[in-house]
């Protein structure tokens, strides 16, 4: 860490230093929040609660100024040119909905194809499909290989004149594989297709440049990156901004209101309808400022050396199969997550047993059925190292593994 010694780092967080019992492993499907975070929260409600963009008075504008600086650090974070290319939204499902909803007519017409890859995140998927269904657009989708990195040969085949958008996440919640963004941008560019990119696993581990990237839209959602649920933002290139339509109407994104029709206020206020969630950003600003003292290439180096220890704890249980590429080029491309299933036991059972020993993971589909059936299981459990986390967590998830098995099989 450049700036925080990790060990430090678990003592800044309230619900783990109060529970000291907890295993906390399931970070992809939320974090837990420092206490910078709530405070800065609680300080907004405490002293300066008030509506922002209209009050006269001296709260509202302390309000509108640490709404609009919150943006700022968005911005800044993620490398954006400019603070009204960050539009605040509920979190990436409502970022991925606003551009499949704007893009009906302006950007997919019909008999155009939109191209996805099958490890998506169903939030970057069905929005997709109701906007294919609505115009009379096609999807495709980019497979993975048996190593679960995405199949760029067919990737280069699937991504034709005909594709209008390219969409995919940055990183697997799955399988936590980091996609190959620039190729994928590259190909998407040669044939003037519009990127979208899904950073809700990639912005709470990696460094992120969104200029750098070349990607027209960037989505993320603030509560899995220590900041609190409710709020995100979707990074769009100014002119793709300024082309599409407002995605709601309502207050705030307007410029001009008459009977016989109205005009929209510029970015990003028109994409802003009704009273934003102003303690949200101002949480997430301080979540992205917390996440900026720490060096991001440690974390994710911490964060794989746990996933590994568990890796290494499941194999020599016996009967799992670990859908992690180990190899050299694989770990390079991983964020620590290690999804998983047992031969004979179900991952239900499984977390059913790590909950009674204090250990949280997840089991299910993780919103990605047709991951799924690319993987042939009808679930997995999977566990979410972040930079919380430490070795003894590890430990614990893997004793509630074995006592599983013992209760399970003998
Ligand atoms: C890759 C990915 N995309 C999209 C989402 C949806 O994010 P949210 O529920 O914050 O809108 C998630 C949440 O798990 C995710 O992991």
């Amino acid at each position: 860490m450049a700036n925080r010694n990790l060990s430090e780092i678990r003592r800044d967080f309230p619900l783990l230093t109060g529970n000291a019992s907890l295993a906390f492993l399931d970070s992809a499907a939320s974090s837990q929040k420092p206490q910078p975070v709530i405070d800065a929260i609680s300080h907004y409600y405490e002293t300066y609660n008030s509506n922002v963009h209209r009050g006269l008075y001296s709260l509202s504008e302390k309000a509108t100024k640490a709404f609009e600086d919150a943006r700022e650090t968005c911005a800044e974070f993620i490398g954006a040119k400019h603070s009204h290319e960050v539009i605040f939204t509920k979190g990436t499902t409502d970022g991925i909905n606003l551009l499949a909803q704007t893009f009906a007519g302006t950007v997919v017409n019909r008999g155009d194809e939109i191209v996805l890859t099958v490890a998506e995140h169903h939030s970057n998927i069905v929005p997709w499909q109701i906007l294919a269904e609505k115009v009379g657009a096609l999807i495709k989708y980019i497979p993975l290989k048996s190593d679960y990195h995405l199949d760029i040969d067919v990737a280069k085949e699937v991504i034709s004149d005909r594709t209008k958008v390219v969409a995919f996440a940055h990183v697997s919640n799955v399988l936590g594989v980091i996609h190959p963004v620039d190729i994928l941008v590259d190909l998407a560019q040669k044939v003037g297709a519009v990127t979208v990119i899904d950073g809700a696993q990639g912005a709470p581990h990696l460094d992120i440049n969104v200029s750098e990237l070349e990607c027209d839209f960037y989505t993320v959602s603030g509560h899995k990156m220590l900041g609190p649920t409710g709020i995100g933002f979707l990074y769009g290139k100014e002119d793709w901004l300024n082309k599409l339509p407002p995605y709601q109407g309502g207050g705030d994104m307007i410029e001009e209101v008459k009977l016989e029709g109205s005009t929209w206020a510029p970015l990003p206020s028109k994409f802003e309808a009704g009273t934003p969630n102003i303690a949200g950003a101002i949480g997430l600003a301080s979540a992205v400022s917390y996440l900026s003292d720490i060096d991001r290439s440690s974390m994710l180096s911490h964060d794989r050396t746990l996933g590994l220890q568990a890796i290494e704890g499941l194999r020599s249980l016996g009967d799992v199969k670990v859908f992690v590429d180990t190899s050299s080029k694989g770990l390079k491309n991983w964020t620590g997550v290690v999804t998983f299933a047992h031969e004979q036991i179900h991952p239900h059972d499984l977390a059913t047993i790590c909950a009674e020993e204090g250990v949280c993971m997840r089991a299910g589909h993780h919103c990605a059925q047709p991951l799924m059936s690319v993987l042939e299981v009808p679930a997995t459990a999977r566990i979410s190292p972040y930079l919380y986390n430490n070795s003894d967590d590890i430990e614990r998830f893997l004793v509630a593994m074995e006592r599983a098995k013992k209760l399970f099989i003998s």
